[in-house]
């Protein structure tokens, strides 16, 4: 049997140790985190209770210098304001990377990170685990079977009551620092909503207009909404920090029909003979007030596996990660511009592995 890859975590924060650690642990014949990065005192003991042979470091450097040779791949959990330099470092010591979402903070380094992974032939591979959701697995069924005929309209709306924490003992608030997070809600929240958008409508977006506001002191928007232009259609999207309840209401609309999805729920609505509509019901248990996801990053891993053994080094989901930050970068510049439409660039060609 084939070694497990084995990998190194940089960052040992919320999403490292509920989301990313019980899947690794779950599949020990594949993955094998045998090092941890952390700057904070406190999580590196958190480290050392639940992954007690992995070997402890204070920073990046010095885990690097010391576990390169160890290892295929880094995992990164850090804020969004240090992934492009951990990608780049770890790349420079030849080792795949795994990335959480957003990738980078500006589109610049996004498409730096993508180049990078190209230039020394290692799989660059983005967190995008909402796809691995029951729910919208649920959604790609009925999507591949044509039946609602091309898809035209996609709504995403995405509320909760406050933002995300981070870990109590580092900087719990540090979605509401730009210097860290880069931006608010459009910032933290954006990419799991822009590549779902770009897998409805099958296509890469041209244009988007957007709106911001911020209810709070923090120097981030809590409130982000926005109209995305496709050649198939438009998604328009509504993620805030400041709702009063927790949930998520997806809404897809083709010709014949249409889904709509509330958390778990979801209604298929089919267009039929004399202007009549069926409306069948059905649930997907998919845990979405679990903000670790934890059962979503097994098959989401499997993934990063399977495209490192295909040598697939930057892949469709990477592109749509860097084209997630240059949507969510354009989209400030538009709400700056009291919401002016704004062109995209076409997608980069990225030469595939
Ligand atoms: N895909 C998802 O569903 C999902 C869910 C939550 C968080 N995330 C993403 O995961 C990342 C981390 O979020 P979190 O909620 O776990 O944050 P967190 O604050 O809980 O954890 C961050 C950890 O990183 C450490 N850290 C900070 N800078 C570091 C550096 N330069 N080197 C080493 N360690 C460093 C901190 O000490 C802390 O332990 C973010 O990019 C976030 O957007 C994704």
């Amino acid at each position: 049997m084939a070694r497990p890859l084995q990998g190194a975590l940089i960052g040992f924060g919320f999403i490292a140790e509920k989301g990313h650690v019980p899947a690794y642990l779950a599949a020990p014949d594949m993955f094998e985190i045998v090092a941890v990065a952390d700057i904070c005192a406190a999580r590196r003991e958190k480290a050392r209770e639940v992954l007690p042979n992995a070997r402890i470091y204070s920073d990046l450097k010095t885990l690097l210098q010391a576990e390169a040779k160890n290892l295929e791949f880094v995992d990164i959990a850090t804020p969004p304001c240090d992934h492009a330099a951990i990608a780049h470092a770890a790349f420079e010591h030849g080792l795949h990377v795994f990335c959480e979402k957003p990738i980078a903070t500006s589109s610049a380094d996004a498409q730096s990170m993508l180049d990078h992974a190209n230039k020394v032939k290692k799989v660059f591979f983005p967190s995008h685990n909402y796809k691995h959701a029951p729910v919208i697995k649920a959604i790609r069924g009925v999507l591949e079977t044509n039946e609602l005929g091309p898809i035209h309209l996609v709504t995403l709306d995405t509320f909760r009551t406050t933002h995300a924490k981070g870990v109590a003992e580092w900087q719990p608030d540090w979605r509401r620092q730009r210097k860290t997070s880069g931006g608010g809600i459009a910032m933290d929240h954006g990419s799991h909503t822009f590549y779902l958008a770009f897998d409805w409508l099958a296509s890469q977006p041209t244009s988007i207009t957007a709106k911001m506001s911020n209810l709070s002191a923090f120097d981030t928007e809590d409130n982000f909404n926005c109209t995305v232009t496709f050649p198939t259609g438009i998604a328009i999207a509504q993620l805030t920090w400041n709702a009063g309840f927790r949930k998520v209401i997806y809404t897809i609309h083709g010709a014949n029909g249409a889904i709509k999805v509330e958390d778990d729920d979801i209604e298929i609505h089919r267009k039929r003979a004399g202007g009549k509509v069926d409306v069948e019901k059905m649930s997907a248990a998919s845990h979405w007030m679990d903000a670790s996801h934890a059962e979503w990053f097994k098959a989401l891993q499997v993934d990063f596996k399977n495209q490192i053994g295909r040598g697939e080094w930057v892949g469709r989901e990477a592109r749509d990660a860097a084209a997630c930050v240059q949507l969510i970068e354009t989209a400030y510049a538009s709400a700056r511009a009291d919401g002016r439409e704004l062109s995209l660039a076409p997608e980069r060609a990225t030469k595939a592995g």
